[in-house]
This record gives C-alpha cells, structure tokens and sequence, in this order.
C-alpha cells in the first residue's frame, strides 16, 4: 500500500466494543430487488456479498419498520419475524467477507408512495404535501409510540438476525427527519412546536432502540443515527438546528453519526457565520465525544483521505462500491491507480449490480457517472 493511505486502514472500536478493521464503511443503498414479499433476494444477498470483503462497516439500504414506512418498491422489510430468515442471510454474507453488518431502519413517512402503504393511507408529522406528489395526514399520538417500538421491534430481529448493529435513518426527508423539521412538522403538542419539541420523536426513537438493545443483544451491539444537516425550505432545518440535533445526540451514548451529504465538502446554506463544510462543523462541535461518518461524491484515493484528515472517524464511500466494488482492495494492494471511477456499460454482472438497480441507473442519467 502507498504509505499516504494508511490512515484510512487503521481499525477503530467503537463505543459498544465493535470493533471495525479500518475506516471504510459502504454507505446505505437501496438496491429495489428484493423478492415480491419483500424479503431479502438471492441477488440482494450476491451484491452485498461482491462488497463486503474490503469495507470495515457495510450499512445496508434501509428497511422499513412498519408497513405504513414501505417508501421502494422492492425496498426489503423488517417489521415481522418472518423477515428474520433472509435477513439473517444477509447479515451472514456480509460477515462472512470480514466486515461489520449493520441494518438500516427507516420509516418513510410522508414519502411513501400510496399504492404501497395500508390503506393508501400516507402518513407523517403533519399534513403537508410534498412538493409534487401525494398528500399526508399526521399521525395521532397513538400511532407515533407505536411506530417508536416499531424501531425497537426491527431492532430486536437485526440482533436475532446476526447484524453488528442497526443504523436509525434520521435522513433525506424520512419519517424521523419530518419530525425534526419545521416544515413537515407543524404539531403543536409534545411532538412539535419548538426546536426540543421537534426533537422528542428522534429522541424517542433513539431511547427505544438503545433500550433494546440493553435487553436483547448478548454481545456487543451498536447504534448509529444518519441524519441530514439541513434543507432548502423556509421554514426548514438550518445548520443552527443541525448542531442542536448533534449536541443531544452527542449525549445519547451512540456508536457514531452519519452525517448524510451529496458532497462531503458541501458548505452550510444559513444558520451560521461560517465557511467551512457541514461535516467540519459538525465533527468541531461533537469533537471526541462521538465518531462521525462523511460521506459524499469520494471517488478516488487521495479524495478519501483529504476527507478523512479534516478529522472525521470514518469515510462512507455509495456510488463508488456499486461502480467499483473492489475500490478498497484496490488500495491496500497499491492498485489506487485502477480504480474505476465511472461505471462501465458491461460491468452489471461483473460487478454484480441486481437488474432493477442497473435499470433505474440506466433511467436516471447523471445520477451515478457513466462512461460514455
Ligand atoms: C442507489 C442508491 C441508494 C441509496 N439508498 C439509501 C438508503 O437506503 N439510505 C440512505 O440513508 N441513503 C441512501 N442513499 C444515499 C447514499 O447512502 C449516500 O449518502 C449518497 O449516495 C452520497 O454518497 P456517494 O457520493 O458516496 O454515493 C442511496 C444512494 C444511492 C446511489
């Protein structure tokens, strides 16, 4: 290996005594191919496995806590304990090639198409729309403490399952992100209002699952929350909000946050007088007192570690392990010059990229880079 790369293989233990071999982690990617009841597929299980060998930590696509959060078609569950067999299956290839597995748990909220939810019945803090699409209603007091042991119950199968940990998605405009937000969150009771206020059902989510945990896993089992450092709307979370959500979080005795960004040098839009990138701000701000992960539009060797000298624990590398998923071997062997960087037209079954997810990329030009 070029010596100007091992900072980024040097192992880590986290909090809860997991401990990760180096400081790559495959960041959460939803993959819409698992089988028609939404349990996790064989071609899920080979995609996982094809990325599992280099990475300290593989944090899979999110799973749905409740069947009112199915946000993807083909976006696998984990709100029954039939789930538990496929997911295990998962969990077992990822570990099997030597890293961390780690279960992402989400409910959609007001994102959720209707055709996939009870009902048709779409749900979330409060009614408001989205931009383009389909309308909500807000959930009753009721229904939010049950989604909260919703996340306590999937949690209970990740650790059945064999996952190292799950990873609560407080991110890109899910349900826990709603609340937290000013814009999907117009409640006036103990779940909205004001900034502690928005922050009660995040909070919530959090104690249930850690709760969990304490009861349930035999061995070292680990937390992490991905959240989004704000939004474009006004009223929407701004980067004044984003360090509040980090200082309680902070205290919360968490393996690690993520901090969900497009581009890891992404720089606040308002909320504070400051120039530097988000994720530099919010690795100051929680300094010792939890690891964080960046992650954002990291392509290249020397991109990983000019993010990782800023300071952040680890780098959660997305689009790159589905164009190049033997990016980290490529490293440590010296071959960082071999790296794929755009995704070859031939590379779908090489590479082992399931059908739908190929499709949708060959739909969405720009997304992920393409050779020509
Ligand atoms: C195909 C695809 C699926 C994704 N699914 C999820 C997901 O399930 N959960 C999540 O938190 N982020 C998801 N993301 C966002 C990524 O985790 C990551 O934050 C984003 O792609 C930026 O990192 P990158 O430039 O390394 O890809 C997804 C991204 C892609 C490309």
């Amino acid at each position: 290996m070029n010596p100007k790369y091992t900072q980024l293989f040097r192992p880590i233990i986290l909090r809860s005594g997991i401990q990760l071999d180096n400081r790559i982690v495959m960041a959460p990617m939803t993959t819409w191919s698992s089988n028609d009841d939404y349990t996790v597929s064989d071609e899920e299980v080979a995609y996982y496995s094809r990325r599992s060998s280099g990475v300290g930590m593989v944090v899979t696509g999110c799973a749905y806590v409740t069947a009112s959060g199915k946000a993807f078609h083909g976006g696998f569950g984990s709100d029954h304990d039939d789930f538990i067999p496929g997911l295990r299956r998962l969990a077992s290839a990822i570990k099997e090639q030597g890293s961390k597995a780690v279960l992402q748990i989400f409910h959609g909220g007001r994102k959720c198409p209707p055709e996939l939810v009870p009902n048709g019945e779409v749900v979330s803090a409060s009614a408001v729309p989205l931009e383009q699409g389909t309308g909500s209603r807000a959930l009753t007091v009721k229904e939010i403490q049950s989604i909260i042991r919703d996340f306590g119950e999937s949690t209970r199968r990740a650790i059945e399952a064999g996952f190292d940990g799950v990873e609560l998605h407080g991110a890109n405009g899910y349900l826990i992100h709603q609340f937290f937000s000013p814009h999907t969150n117009r409640r006036e009771d103990q779940y909205g209002g004001s900034l502690e206020k928005r922050l009660s059902f995040p909070i919530a989510v959090v104690d249930e699952v850690k709760k969990v945990v304490a009861e349930h896993a035999k061995q070292p089992f680990l937390v992490g929350y991905r959240f989004s450092p704000e939004e474009p709307e006004t009223p929407g979370i701004t980067m004044a909000d984003t360090l509040a959500l980090v200082d309680v979080l902070a205290s919360k005795e968490l393996d690690y946050l993520h901090v969900s960004t497009l581009d890891f040098w992404s720089t606040p839009r308002r909320g504070v007088e400051d120039t530097r990138s988000r994720i530099e701000m919010i690795q100051e701000r929680v300094g010792e007192g939890v690891p964080v992960i960046g992650v954002g539009s990291i392509y290249t060797a020397d991109d990983a570690i000019k993010a990782i000298q800023t300071g952040v624990s680890m780098i959660a590398l997305g689009r790159e392990l589905i164009i190049d998923p033997d990016w980290v071997e490529k490293v440590r062997q010296g071959k960082e010059s071999e790296i794929e960087t755009k995704l070859k037209k031939d590379a779908q079954s090489r590479h082992v990229v399931p059908k739908p997810l190929w499709q949708l990329i060959a739909s969405r030009p720009g997304w992920i880079p393409m050779e020509d």
